[in-house]
């Protein structure tokens, strides 16, 4: 896993921009897997901006997304439907057959997450995968314990993921379920790039890094992935003890 640190959380952006970018020039038909939440809000914003100014098209892309909370509807305003679509896939070209989120309120979840990846089956893979980092080290919402062989499925959040959540819902209830992409769906991709900005992910992506690799530190598999980058901020890389490149 190679990783990079950029001054702070606009270079991070810049930088991961720039590559899915660079991908998306070569090989228009790219299969990407993209992140929710506050860190990858500035590389959405520049894909965006490249894209208004003409240099840059989304149309003959496939997306999928990591996650989505189980019996949110679609137009719920903390649902993930909604975060893509006004923070990405409204702004873009994007192809609406090519773009999938999964159903957080299909009658049959559980045919929800096979159907799901069926699709990036069908899609050939992902080709390119973003990723945030939970501070307990999840990744997607794959929460710690989730099994390295896992798939795209239901699972139960833990009680410190809907605390950092809880401020987009009503009464501070996120909800207790959700739908994630799994470890081995991740773990498939043919890159990853994981982003990280701020101190409070330090302790993380440091024990992902440098701990063993281990269920109970979800990012930490990424370690013998074959083409995995971290994107971080000095204040993200500050428990990092040196040696970073493996
Ligand atoms: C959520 C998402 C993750 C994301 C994480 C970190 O739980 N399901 O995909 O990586 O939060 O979010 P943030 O970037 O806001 O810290």
């Amino acid at each position: 896993m190679r990783a990079r640190v950029f001054p702070d959380y606009e270079g991070i952006s810049a930088a991961v921009a720039y590559v899915v970018a660079g991908r998306l020039e070569e090989e228009p038909s790219t299969v990407l897997m993209l992140p929710t939440g506050i860190t990858p809000l500035g590389m959405y914003r520049r894909l965006v901006e490249m894209h208004r100014s003409g240099r840059l098209s989304f149309a003959n892309a496939t997306f999928f997304n990591l996650d989505e909370y189980l019996g949110l509807a679609p137009d719920h305003r903390a649902s993930y439907h909604v975060y893509m679509k006004d923070r990405f896939y409204g702004l873009i070209d994007a192809d609406p057959a090519r773009v999938f989120v999964p159903d957080g309120t299909a009658p049959d979840p559980e045919a929800e997450c096979r159907r799901y990846e069926a699709a990036i089956r069908e899609a050939g893979g992902i080709d390119v995968c973003v990723l945030g980092i939970g501070r307990n080290g999840h990744i997607g919402f794959n929460e710690p314990g989730a099994p390295f062989d896992s798939r795209t499925r239901v699972v139960e959040l833990s009680e410190s993921t809907r605390k950092v959540n809880a401020s987009d819902f009503e009464a501070d209830r996120a909800p207790e379920r959700a739908i994630t992409a799994g470890m081995a769906t991740i773990f498939d991709s043919k890159s990853v790039l994981l982003l990280a900005s701020g101190t409070n992910k330090a302790g993380a992506v440091a024990a992902a890094v440098e701990d063993d690799v281990s269920e109970s530190m979800p990012a930490s598999m990424l370690r013998s992935h074959p083409n995995a980058s971290l994107f971080l901020d000095e204040d993200a890389a500050s428990a990092l003890g040196g040696g970073l490149a493996e």
